[in-house]
Formats: structure tokens, C-alpha cells, sequence
């Protein structure tokens, strides 16, 4: 099966050979140049990934839905997914190398990941002119997409798909009209699934709250700092090497060799730096959302992760932005209080989601289809 990525995107990068006429270049010269060398790299990458595709309606290649659906969020870019093409139908599985225990322990990110790609991956088949149906895949924990020919349809979620990322930086604090609540919850509304908004400065004040008690309880827990450096790329060059995880600058970082991001990681790395961070990305959103699925089990916890896709595409059609704040149902000592705030009960809140308008961020990359497409 052939990939849709550019190959730079996702195999291990080899620095070319630093040309010199002069002897006396540096050694701190030279890897400054292949720093510049891999940014340039990665912006070709990032720029060949994060557009339309052409495609033909009339045979469909299972490679291009694919990689539709990997352009879907997945929790600390990991990517957990695997995906079998088989006739008239796409399974999505879980790859279970790519799980993250300490942020995770009972794989919910993982499967809601799933969902998110599931989504991106109904959406691009519409647009080619099949309708899928989903069912949950008890047996292999996966989720079956069966197709059947449909009048094509390109909709606005299928438009906004290399549009949507998250967008970790300050919004601009503005409202949203009535209209755009009244667009956002019909499109994020599906049966089972409880949609739950919060605009009022009181709300965000208490869900600030909850995101700083989680950072704190996270920041003193060693195996959860550990897991999410091995995450964290620092540079281009490692984003391009892996072609996953959470390159620095998307997350408002700068991009720094190795060393000194360990280094940074060691000093600057702190609960209260996160929480000034995050309250004032709170204070500065239009809404909060809290996504909670009918039940809390992997079924449904797919559906938690396809209706965030949806929400986030729709809004990124919008020129809204979106980005998680998970902290208050990630640590399992708030959630159950978390989720009583929020009006749910004994339900598990699954997701949590902030919105607004701002400005586009540096995107992360994927690996390409061939590494997930058995
Ligand atoms: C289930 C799930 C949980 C996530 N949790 C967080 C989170 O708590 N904080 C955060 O900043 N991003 C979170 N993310 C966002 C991912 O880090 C992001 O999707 C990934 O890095 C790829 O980036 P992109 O969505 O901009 O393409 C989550 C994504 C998913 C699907």
C-alpha cells in the first residue's frame, strides 16, 4: 500500500553532510545549520501533510481515507491506531505499544483517540461518496466502519479537517453568538452522549480551579512527568525522526536541542508555571465544553472521541479554535467531584474541551499511512 505522507515525514532523518570550504566552521556552527536545515524540513513536512488530498470517486483508495483519519487528535500524539482494509470495510484497532499508563492507566485516551480518527475517516468517505457505519468491535476492541455507495457529499467538518488542531495560546475572550452555540451543539450532539457548555466567568473561574488541582496533583507524580517527556520532541529533528508525539513549539515552546529542552524540563517545569499558563488560557476562552458518553466503557468512550472530532472540526470550520483540558478527569481523585460540578452525577465526565478565537499554532505531524495500514 503506497503512503500518503512525504516520506521526510515520518522516517529517521539523516543529517546530510555540512558542506565547508572553510576549515575553521565550528562544531556549534554545523549543528546550528541542521537545526535551520530540519526546521525548513519539518515546515515542508507540515505543509505537504496539512491540506486536501485529490481524490477519485470512482475507486476509492482505503490509503487516502486513512490517512484522512490519522490527521485526527490522539492524546499526546501517539497515534494508538492500526487500521485493516478489508472489502467495503475499515477496521480501526488499537495499537496497544502506544499506550500511555501513567496519564492513562485505563486506555480511555486511547480508545477516545480511536473515535477522533473514526470521525475524520466517516467524514472523508462521505466526501468520496460512501456512507459508513460504525459498530463497536467487542471481540478486537475496534471499531468496524462497513461502507455503501452514497451520493458524495463534501460537508464543512470534511473541509475544516487540515484546518482543526489544538490551539494551546491565549484566546481573545469574545463571546460566541447564539448562532455559533446553536451550530457547535447541533453538530456535537449524538444520542447518549451529554454535550455540557460553560460560558459564564463563575464556570471558568471553578473550572480554572479543577485544571490547576489536576497540574498539581500531576507535577509530583515522577512516572506521569517521565511518561509525557518521552513524548515531548524537542526539535524538528526529532519530530521528523518519529513523525508523533508533542513537538516543543506546538505547545508554545521553543524548538531546543535536546539537551537544553531536558535541561528547561529539569528548572522550568513546574505546576505553578502550568497553572499561570492555564488559568489565564481559561479566562481567555469563549466557552468550556465537558464531553461524558452514556456509559464508561471503551464503546462509548469511542464516542466521547468522535464527538470531540466533530465539535473541533465544526468549529475550526468556523475559524474557531479548540484545545483539551483534561487535567480534572484525568487525576481519578478529582473526577468524581469534577463530575458533580459539571451536573453529571455518578456519569464520568470524558473529555474537556476549551473554545474560542485565536491564532493558528505550529502543527504537529503523523506518521505516515504505511506504518498503520496493515
Ligand atoms: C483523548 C485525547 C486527550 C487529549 N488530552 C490532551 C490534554 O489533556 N492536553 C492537551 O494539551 N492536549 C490533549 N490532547 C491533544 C493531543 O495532544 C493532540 O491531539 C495531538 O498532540 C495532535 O495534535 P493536533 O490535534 O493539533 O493535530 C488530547 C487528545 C485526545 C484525542
Amino acid at each position: 500500500m503506497r503512503g500518503y505522507l512525504p516520506a521526510e515525514a515520518g522516517t529517521p532523518e539523516v543529517e546530510p553532510m555540512i558542506e565547508s570550504s572553510t576549515r575553521n566552521v565550528t562544531a556549534e556552527t554545523k549543528r546550528m545549520n541542521a537545526g535551520v536545515r530540519s526546521k525548513e524540513r519539518h515546515s515542508r513536512a507540515v505543509s505537504a501533510l496539512w491540506q486536501h488530498r485529490p481524490f477519485d470517486r470512482a475507486h476509492v483508495d482505503p490509503a487516502l481515507l486513512v490517512h484522512y483519519a490519522t490527521l485526527a487528535a490522539s492524546s499526546h500524539n501517539t497515534q494508538p491506531w492500526k487500521f485493516e482494509a478489508g472489502r467495503d470495510r475499515i477496521t480501526i484497532l488499537p495499537d496497544l505499544t502506544r499506550r500511555c499508563p501513567a496519564v492513562d492507566p485505563d486506555d480511555h485516551h486511547l480508545f477516545a483517540s480511536l473515535g477522533c480518527a473514526a470521525e475524520n475517516l466517516l467524514q472523508a468517505a462521505r466526501a468520496m461518496g460512501l456512507e459508513g457505519h460504525v459498530a463497536y468491535d467487542a471481540t478486537r476492541s475496534g471499531v468496524r466502519i462497513d461502507f455503501e455507495p452514497a451520493t458524495p457529499a463534501r460537508s464543512a467538518l470534511f473541509e475544516a479537517i487540515p484546518q482543526r488542531q489544538c490551539s494551546r495560546c491565549a484566546y481573545d475572550g469574545s463571546t460566541l453568538s447564539a448562532n455559533e452555540l446553536r451550530t457547535l451543539e447541533a453538530t456535537s450532539r449524538s444520542a447518549g452522549t451529554a454535550v455540557l457548555w460553560l460560558t459564564d466567568p463563575g464556570s471558568k473561574e471553578r473550572m480554572a480551579e479543577y485544571v490547576a488541582a489536576g497540574n498539581t496533583a500531576q507535577f509530583v507524580d515522577r512516572a506521569w512527568a517521565s511518561e509525557l517527556r518521552s513524548w515531548i520532541r524537542f526539535n524538528a529533528r526529532e519530530a521528523l525522526a518519529t513523525g508523533d508525539g508533542l513537538y516543543g513549539p506546538v505547545m508554545g515552546s521553543p524548538d531546543v536541542p535536546r539537551w537544553l529542552g531536558m535541561l528547561a524540563m529539569r528548572f522550568a517545569f513546574s505546576s505553578r508555571a502550568q497553572n499561570r499558563k492555564d488559568i489565564a488560557h481559561i479566562r481567555s476562552s469563549s466557552a468550556i465544553v465537558v464531553i461524558a458518553s452514556g456509559s464508561d466503557d471503551r464503546e462509548h468512550w469511542i464516542d466521547a472521541g468522535r464527538c470531540y472530532e466533530r465539535l473541533a472540526l465544526q468549529a475550526a470550520s468556523m475559524g474557531l479554535r479548540t484545545a483539551f483540558i483534561n487535567q480534572p478527569v484525568e487525576v481519578p481523585a478529582l473526577r468524581s467531584e469534577f463530575a458533580t460540578f459539571v451536573g453529571l452525577g455518578a456519569r464520568r465526565p470524558d473529555l474537556v474541551v476549551r473554545i474560542g478565537r485565536g491564532p493558528q499554532m505550529p502543527r504537529s505531524l503523523r506518521r505516515p499511512v504505511s506504518a498503520v495500514l496493515a
